[in-house]
């Protein structure tokens, strides 16, 4: 028997973010997140499971994973095998749409789509909370690309109470996501590193008590379709992430001047009467944020900005799925459908 699945998940920008643990094992988060998956940034992962292999064979895209992050495919590869009592190892072959080295975050795609692709090859039935939970074990974020559009992660207090629900689907907000690649000057500083020292910044016990108000404006400016109520709010969240890194033991600095530049010009759009905002992830790129009508005016703006290397339009993207490729033809099947 064939035991071989391909997945695709989309990638996620958080609208309210995940910065800290609660149970940093487990990845269970100190808040409630909200975010939209990215149509333009997608994952495509093979998982063949193969009794005559005696490891795990992982290639990312063209090149075959090396240390810590064979490591952590593995580790989710282990979760997967324990759960269907198993030991046969895998080969396992993963794809980005969007160009790497360019500071898009591809846990949050990749995991989605390794957990749906390596539980569907072994024949775990998995509804999507389960797969939300296990995807989110490897990378926090990854439960949100599980379910489509625009989610919502219940925090929860325990591994089996924190996963995330879709609260829209795709088509409900023709929203954007304009993301601006800025040059990076530093090396980027892992998310898993940056959660493990937040709790050292004497802010984020504040964050956390402040932030339910937040959440619930970001969630009903979402549901409504408001993008002036939802712009101050994300502005504010994302800012809110990087005082913590800043103010963190070692202080994390994903700040760049060209992300500054690019903010101080699009608060001057916004001026001018264009409707953007924008939001910030653990890396140098700035994502601007308005509604589709805007997007072509606002991609033309930041291009014209000597500090962006390119830009990526994305609006909101659909749920993690099996794609079946068979010799007559190609049919998505949708994560909940089984
Ligand atoms: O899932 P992780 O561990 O890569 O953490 C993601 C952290 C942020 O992208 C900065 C925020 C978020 O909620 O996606």
């Amino acid at each position: 028997m064939l035991q071989k699945a391909t997945a695709e998940a989309k990638s996620n920008i958080a609208f309210i973010k995940y910065w800290g643990n609660r149970d940093a094992a487990q990845r269970v988060p100190l808040n409630d997140s909200i975010s939209m998956n990215l149509d333009h940034a997608t994952t495509t992962t093979t998982v063949e499971f193969d009794a005559r292999l005696n490891e795990d064979q992982i290639v990312l895209g063209d090149a075959e994973a090396q240390d810590a992050a064979a490591r952590r495919v593995v580790a989710q590869l282990d979760r997967v095998r324990a759960r269907a009592k198993t030991e046969t190892k895998t080969r396992v072959e993963s794809r980005n749409s969007f160009p790497t080295g360019v500071g898009i975050a591809s846990s949050a795609s990749g995991f989605a789509a390794l957990t749906l692709a390596a539980t569907r090859a072994i024949s775990l039935e998995l509804n999507e909370r389960e797969l939300s939970i296990l995807a989110r074990q490897a990378s926090g974020s990854a439960c949100r690309s599980i379910p489509a559009g625009f989610v919502e992660w219940i925090a929860g207090s325990s591994s089996a109470e924190s996963y995330a629900v879709s609260i829209a689907p795709p088509e409900h907000w023709d929203l954007r996501d304009v993301i601006a690649i800025v040059s990076a000057e530093e090396k980027r500083v892992g998310s898993t590193a940056g959660h493990a020292v937040a709790a050292t910044s004497p802010f984020l016990a504040a964050r956390v008590s402040a932030l339910p108000p937040r959440f619930h404006r970001v969630r009903r400016a979402v549901l409504a379709k408001d993008l002036t109520l939802l712009g101050p709010a994300l502005e504010e969240d994302a800012i809110e992430l990087h005082l913590i890194a800043m103010t963190s033991r070692p202080p994390i600095f994903y700040w760049t001047p060209g992300m500054v530049r690019v903010i101080q010009a699009m608060q001057r759009w916004r001026a001018d009467g264009l409707a953007v905002y924008f939001t910030l992830d653990a890396g140098p790129n700035v994502h601007l944020i308005c509604e589709s009508k805007d997007a072509d005016q606002v991609a033309t703006l930041a291009r014209a900005m000597p500090d962006v290397q390119r830009v990526i339009v994305n609006a909101p993207g659909g749920a993690a799925r099996i794609v079946e490729e068979t010799p007559e033809n190609r049919t998505l099947t949708n994560a909940d459908e089984h």
